[in-house]
């Protein structure tokens, strides 16, 4: 009865005489979460049957009816009319048994040579460098709107912080190429990733490779991969390919929660840096003065979704004896989640950036706000009075003190009691306490001044940018 094809039907064979119970169906299928597998399951198929029938293994004719068989499969499933089954267990027997459904014989066949564990090794090995080729896309987009925001803010003088306290002024445009390095180098961890992962599993069969004559290399070129994985057993029980995406989608989540966070701080009213657009804000049901940055905000807490389903992998696979074990079926829960928590994120963080408005008189205005050019100030006893630096900090401070007793900025302090804390200090002083003037002068390579970030955000566009 083929139309009733179940998993135990396919892996039962002629030694299981007892059905399987319902409880233990609901815990062993993954169905439910793997069918999203299936177009990478379609290709395995395809290239393997295709070599099959290269080498001689199966015929023209099966291979010929395999072939139709995975094109209607991949018809009614494109259509909506193919019903997946828990019976089925997951998406390599519900695709199998219906090919067997479909065309018969032949169609039992094309498990010849080939293992669901070295298949389900394949199919996520194509998923997951799929995701990686659109993550890498939407930081592509990511970094063309920071870079596009900083050449814009190349020149707008905001307060930069340590501790979140008011240090030294800088740009806002060096601050968001700041954010611009972190996903690049968050694309290239990922091409990293793409690197490794790209060997293929599939002809590993169980654990041990097969006395078939396949051809692991016509496989491997047909599904795009570099080459064939060299180990059978550590082809059926590598995971490290997930870790390394998982690992590259937690750092850049923390890329993102960190520039979330920033957007959070920077909407209050009491920073005033920033307004978010109302279509990426919220109201409050009962303050009808709120506009919450809730995309902010979910950016922010997604991070803990990511390390999470990094930890998840992580805890499954430590301690598994080689090689293949069902615990592994665990890996694709935290795989899909991170894909999708990672690819909103970074399509959010792209909606958030275009739509914001920068309030530059606000920045400018906050940038020299809690004495931050004591530093400029310091340079100068260094450089114009031969002060060791750690005299000139010292001398700074005293003169910080003085400004905050008399409740005005260091540029406001009379010349008099400057030279009260220090005689050689002459009117030129006044030069260098102006947030612009420290911003001109801070010209050191990766520096902040504005003709440096104008710079650097153009290469950023060739450096950050470019395909990987
Ligand atoms: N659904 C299984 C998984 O995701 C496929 C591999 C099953 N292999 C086996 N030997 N039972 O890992």
């Amino acid at each position: 009865m083929t139309d009733k094809l179940s998993a135990a039907d396919l892996w039962g064979g002629g030694h299981f005489a007892d059905a399987q119970a319902p409880l233990m169906e609901r815990l062993n299928a993954s169905i439910d979460f793997d069918k999203l597998l299936w177009r990478h399951d379609l290709a395995g198929s395809r290239a393997h049957a295709a070599m099959l029938g290269a080498q001689g293994i199966i015929t023209a004719e099966d291979l010929a009816a395999i072939r139709s068989g995975l094109d209607q499969i991949e018809q009614e499933i494109e259509r909506g009319t193919l019903a997946f089954t828990p019976e089925r267990e997951d998406i390599h027997l519900n695709i199998e048994a219906r090919l067997i459904e479909l065309v018969g014989e032949p169609g039992r066949r094309l498990h010849t040579a080939r293992s669901r564990n070295d298949q389900v090794a394949t199919d996520l090995k194509l998923y997951v460098r799929d995701a990686i080729d659109r993550a890498d896309a939407m930081l592509v987009d990511l970094l063309a709107v920071l870079v596009g925001r900083a050449e814009e803010e190349a020149a707008t003088a905001m307060p930069g912080f340590t501790h979140l306290q008011a240090a030294q002024p800088v740009t806002l445009g060096h601050h968001l190429l700041a954010y611009a390095e972190m996903f690049g180098r968050d694309r290239n961890r990922l091409a990293d990733a793409r690197r490794r992962l790209n060997e293929c599993p599939l002809g590993a069969a169980a654990l041990a490779g097969t006395s078939f004559p396949i051809d692991r290399k016509k496989t491997a070129q047909a599904l795009g991969f570099d080459r064939p994985t060299a180990n059978s057993l550590d082809s059926v029980s590598d995971r490290d390919f997930a870790l390394d995406y998982l690992a590259a989608a937690a750092i850049a989540a923390v890329h993102l929660s960190r520039l979330a966070e920033e957007l959070v701080l920077w909407s209050t009213p009491q920073f005033g840096f920033v307004r978010m657009a109302e279509s990426f804000s919220t109201g409050s049901s009962i303050m009808p003065q709120k506009r919450n940055p809730d995309a902010a905000e979910l950016l922010r807490g997604k991070a803990g979704r990511a390390f999470g389903n990094l930890q998840a992998l992580l805890t499954t696979m430590k301690g598994l004896p080689l090689s293949y074990s069902k615990d592994m079926q665990e890996d694709k829960e935290p795989i899909f989640d991170a894909v999708t928590t990672l690819e909103l994120g970074l399509e959010g963080a792209v909606g958030m950036l275009r739509g914001v408005t920068f309030d530059r008189a606000r920045l400018a205005s906050a940038a020299g706000v809690g004495f931050t050019t004591a530093t400029d100030l310091a340079d100068w006893l260094v450089r114009v009075l031969g002060l060791p630096f750690r005299s000139a900090h010292a001398v700074a401070g005293k003169a910080v003190r003085a400004a905050e007793e008399r409740g005005c900025d260091l540029e406001q302090l009379p010349l008099a009691s400057l030279q009260a804390i220090e005689p050689r200090i002459n009117e030129s002083v006044f030069e260098v306490l102006g947030v612009d003037r420290s911003l001109a002068s801070r010209t050191s390579y990766g520096g902040t001044a504005p003709a440096l970030v104008q710079a650097a955000a153009r290469t950023a566009r060739s450096r950050l940018l470019e395909p990987s």
